[in-house]
C-alpha cells in the first residue's frame, strides 16, 4: 500500500511539473511583429506556434502536448515526413536526437538562436540556427551536422527548414513553368497526402519550379487579408519542398536541398551545414509577406543592394553570334545616343580554332575571336568609354563544348559518368558539357577565365554569367563513392566559391545570373549577382505574368526586363512599343534588339522611355511594391512607393480584351492619407492622343486615392499606362 501511495505521489508530481512550463523552457524567436515559439519537451524540440507575436509567451504553458516536433528525424516513430534521416557510421539508419541546450546572441537588427541537439547514442551533434531579422519580419533557419562518430555518416535527408502549420485548409502559391515560359503563378489547395515540389536538374533550378512558396491558411489570401506564410530556399541546386497534410488539421512543410540520387557523406570529424531557408508571416495577406521578403533580401542577401541598377543594351536578340567589329562599334554608339548606360556583348565573341559562330563549338576557349573582333575587347571598351557608357561581356565559364581546345586538353575536367555515354540531349546540351566544379583545379580554371578577362580588360563593368546545361550525367567518373554522392551539393558550393572569389576581387563589377533565361532565379546566386535574367522570352505580355509571379518573392531591381523587337522572337506576337517600354520600366529596365534597325519614331520613343525611367527608377528599384490588380483578371496594376511616401509610380497593363466601356479603377495603396499627391501620366503614348483618365494633372489626398481611387480609360488588350504620384508640400 505504502509503495502504491509513493508511486501515485511520484506520478502526480511528474505530471504536475512536466505540464508546468516556464518562460525559460520556451525558445522565443521573435521579430518586430512575428514570433516562432519552440519548446524543449523532455528532449523533443517542438514548435508551439508561428505567427503574429504574442504578448505573453508564458500562456503557451499548457500547450506542449498539443504541439509537434519541429524537426523530426527518422527513427523516432514518426511515420510522417521527416526533416532528416541519418545513416550512422555503423549502418544504423535511425536517430534519436534530443535537445541539449540553446543560446541567443543579439546583433543590432537581428538575433541568432543556436540550438544544440545530440544523438543519444552516437557522437553526432546537430545545430539548428534561427536568425530573426527584426525589421523585415523574416526568420531564417539552417541545420548543421557535426560528425564525431568513428567513421563517415550519410545524410539520407537533411532539410534546411521545417514548419508545423495548423488549420482547416491550406492554399499553396508557387511558381512553375519551363524555359521561355517561366514563373507562372499558381494557387492550389493542399489536400490530404504529401505534395512534393522539387528540382533534380543539378546546377540550375528555376525554369520549372522555384524554391519558394506562400501558404494561406483556411481561405485563399488576398493582397491585404488572410494569414500567409512565405518561405524560400537560398539554393541553386537540387531542392525538395514537401507539404504534408493530415486529417487532423496539420500541415508539415519541409524545404531543403534534395536527397535525390545520392546521400551526402560527411567524413569523420567533419561537419555539413544546409543552405538557408527563409520564412515570413503576415496576418494581412500576401502583399506584406512579399514586402517582408523584399526588405530582407535587400538588406541581407542581394549583392550591393543599394546600388542603382544601370540601363543595359544586350546584343543577343539583336545580332546573336553573327556580327562584325564595325557593327558592334556602331551599336555601342547608338546605345549611348539612346541613353543606355552599359552595352553588353553577348555570346559569339570568342574561340579561334573553334570559332563561336554557332552553339556547337567554342565554349571553353575564352580568347577573343580575332577574325570577328580584330581590335579585341579593348577596342570595344574604348569605343564604349569614348561614348560615355560602360561595357559588359557574356560568359559561360562552367561549360565546355565537345568541339573546343579545352575539351581536348582536359577531358578529365568534364562531368561524366563512368561506363556511360555522355548524355548529349536536348538542344544546346547536344554539344555542350559541364565542367566539374567539385574539382579544385577546375574551380581555379573557371575563376581564371573571368579573372583574366577582367584583368586584361579593366574597362569591363558588367558580366552576364550564363549556364545552358543541366546535369543529367550523374557524378564524376574519376571520383570515389563520397565524391559521387556529394557531387550535387559540392558542385553548387564550388560555384559559390568561385563567385565569391570574383566578388572579392572585383567588388564593383556588376554580375547578372542567367541560365537559358530564368534557370537561376534564386537567392543562392543573388548573394553573388546583382540581378537575374528572367527568361529568353522577352514578349511584353508574357513578361507581365512572369514579373507578377516573381514579385511575390523578388524585388523589381533583380529582374532584368528588356524591350525587344516586334514580332517577338519567341512568341511571334506583336505588341506596341509603348507597352513593351512600360513593362520593362517596372523592373530593371534594358533593351535587347539591334538599335541600328530602329525607325525614327521608335528611336524617339525609346529615348523618351529611357529618360523617363531614369527619373523614376529609384522608386521602382528601391520602393515598396503593392500589387493592385492581377494580370490574370484582365488588367494588371502594380505600384511602387518610396520609403518616405513622397513619390510613387503605378504601372497598368491590359492583358486581355475587356468590355469596351469598362473603366479600370486604380485604388492606390501605401500612400500617406494626410498628404496631397499630384498625378501625372508619364511615358505617354506618342501615337495616341486619348486621355487615359480625367484625374490626371490633378491633386488628391492620399486618403481619397486609397479609398476611392481613380478611373483609367484602358480596356483594349496591350494598352498600358504609367502614372507618377508626387507629394505636394
Ligand atoms: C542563353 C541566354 C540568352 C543568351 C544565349 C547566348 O540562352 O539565356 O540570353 O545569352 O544563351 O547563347
Amino acid at each position: 500500500m505504502k509503495l502504491f501511495v509513493r508511486i501515485l505521489f511520484a506520478t502526480i508530481v511528474t505530471i504536475f511539473w512536466s505540464d508546468r512550463l516556464y518562460a525559460d523552457d520556451i525558445i522565443a524567436v521573435e521579430t518586430e511583429n512575428t514570433g516562432l515559439y519552440l519548446i524543449n519537451d523532455n528532449g523533443i524540440l517542438k514548435q508551439l506556434y508561428y505567427g503574429d507575436k504574442v504578448q505573453d509567451k508564458n500562456e503557451f504553458s499548457l500547450m506542449k502536448n498539443m504541439s509537434l516536433e519541429v524537426y523530426p528525424f527518422y527513427g523516432t516513430g514518426n511515420f510522417n515526413e521527416n526533416a532528416a534521416q541519418i545513416i550512422h557510421s555503423d549502418g544504423n539508419i535511425t536517430s534519436s536526437v534530443k535537445y541539449v541546450s540553446h543560446y541567443v546572441e543579439s546583433f543590432g537588427d537581428y538575433d541568432k538562436t543556436s540550438i544544440l541537439l545530440k544523438d543519444q547514442y552516437y557522437s553526432l551533434e546537430v545545430g539548428i540556427t534561427f536568425t530573426a531579422y527584426k525589421s523585415s519580419d523574416v526568420i531564417t533557419m539552417s541545420v548543421t551536422v557535426v560528425n564525431n562518430e568513428s567513421g563517415p555518416v550519410q545524410l539520407g535527408r537533411l532539410m534546411s527548414g521545417s514548419l508545423n502549420l495548423r488549420g482547416d485548409r491550406f492554399y499553396l502559391c508557387r511558381l512553375y513553368g519551363t524555359q521561355g515560359y517561366e514563373a507562372n503563378f499558381i494557387e492550389e489547395e493542399i489536400l490530404q497526402g504529401t505534395k512534393v515540389i522539387e528540382s533534380n536538374r543539378g546546377v540550375r533550378n528555376t525554369h520549372f519550379d522555384n524554391p519558394s512558396f506562400m501558404i494561406s491558411m483556411d481561405n485563399k489570401a488576398t493582397e491585404n487579408s488572410g494569414r500567409v506564410y512565405g518561405g524560400l530556399l537560398c539554393w541553386t541546386g537540387n531542392f525538395r519542398m514537401s507539404y504534408q497534410k493530415d486529417c487532423l488539421g496539420n500541415c508539415f512543410v519541409a524545404s531543403g536541398s534534395s536527397d535525390f540520387a545520392g546521400n551526402y557523406i560527411v567524413a569523420q570529424g567533419m561537419s555539413y551545414t544546409t543552405p538557408l531557408f527563409a520564412m515570413t508571416y503576415s496576418g494581412q495577406g500576401k502583399g506584406p509577406a512579399s514586402r517582408n521578403i523584399h526588405e530582407w533580401a535587400r538588406t541581407c542577401v542581394i549583392r550591393e543592394p543599394d546600388r542603382v541598377r544601370p540601363i543595359v543594351l544586350n546584343s543577343w536578340e539583336g545580332v546573336g553570334m553573327n556580327f562584325t567589329e564595325r557593327q558592334i562599334e556602331q551599336m555601342i554608339k547608338k546605345s549611348a545616343d539612346l541613353g543606355v548606360e552599359v552595352f553588353v556583348l553577348d555570346d559569339g565573341w570568342f574561340g579561334n580554332e573553334y570559332p563561336r559562330n554557332d552553339e556547337s563549338q567554342g565554349l571553353g576557349d575564352w580568347q577573343c575571336n580575332k577574325k570577328k573582333l580584330p581590335g579585341g575587347l579593348s577596342n570595344l571598351i574604348s569605343v564604349a568609354k569614348e561614348n560615355g557608357i560602360g561595357f559588359g561581356i557574356w560568359v559561360e565559364p562552367e561549360m565546355v563544348n565537345v568541339n573546343s581546345m579545352l575539351a581536348q586538353e582536359h577531358p578529365s575536367w568534364i562531368v561524366s559518368t563512368d561506363k556511360r555515354d555522355p548524355l548529349l540531349c536536348l538542344s544546346r546540351m547536344k554539344s555542350q558539357q559541364l565542367l566539374d566544379l567539385t574539382n579544385n583545379e577546375v574551380k581555379d580554371f573557371v575563376f581564371s577565365v573571368v579573372d583574366s578577362i577582367l584583368t586584361l580588360n579593366p574597362g569591363i563593368s558588367y558580366v552576364k554569367w550564363d549556364a545552358n546545361r543541366y546535369a543529367p550525367d550523374h557524378g564524376i567518373s574519376s571520383g570515389d563513392t563520397r565524391s559521387q554522392n556529394n557531387f550535387w551539393v559540392d558542385y553548387v558550393n564550388g560555384l559559390y566559391d568561385v563567385l565569391d572569389r570574383l566578388q572579392n576581387k572585383y567588388p564593383s563589377v556588376f554580375f547578372q545570373a542567367c541560365a537559358s533565361g530564368g534557370g537561376r532565379m534564386d537567392y543562392g546566386l543573388l548573394k553573388y549577382c546583382h540581378e537575374a535574367w528572367i527568361s529568353d522570352n522577352t514578349d511584353a505580355l508574357s513578361r507581365v505574368y512572369m514579373q507578377w509571379g516573381l514579385s511575390h518573392f523578388f524585388p523589381a531591381y533583380v529582374m532584368a526586363a528588356h524591350v525587344s523587337a516586334t514580332p517577338n522572337h519567341t512568341t511571334n506576337r506583336e505588341i506596341p512599343l509603348k507597352m513593351r517600354l512600360d513593362v520593362a520600366m517596372s523592373a530593371r529596365f534594358g533593351i535587347e534588339l539591334d538599335p541600328l534597325h530602329l525607325s525614327e519614331s521608335e528611336d524617339d520613343c525609346i529615348k523618351k522611355g529611357i529618360s523617363e525611367y531614369k527619373k523614376i527608377r529609384e522608386v521602382v528599384q528601391f520602393g515598396d511594391l503593392y500589387r493592385l490588380a492581377s494580370p490574370y483578371d484582365g488588367c494588371s496594376q502594380i505600384m511602387y512607393v518610396d520609403k518616405a511616401k513622397e513619390r510613387a509610380v503605378v504601372f497598368a497593363y491590359v492583358t486581355e480584351p475587356l468590355p469596351y466601356e469598362k473603366y479600370n479603377v486604380v485604388r492606390f495603396e501605401g500612400l500617406d492619407p494626410e498628404s496631397k499627391y499630384s498625378l501625372v501620366e508619364i511615358n505617354k503614348d506618342i501615337f495616341c492622343s486619348r486621355e487615359i483618365s480625367a484625374s490626371l494633372g490633378k491633386v488628391y489626398s492620399g486618403d481619397f486615392l486609397m479609398k476611392n481611387g481613380i478611373r483609367l480609360n484602358l480596356n483594349r488588350q496591350y494598352q498600358s499606362a504609367v502614372i507618377e504620384l508626387k507629394k505636394i508640400n
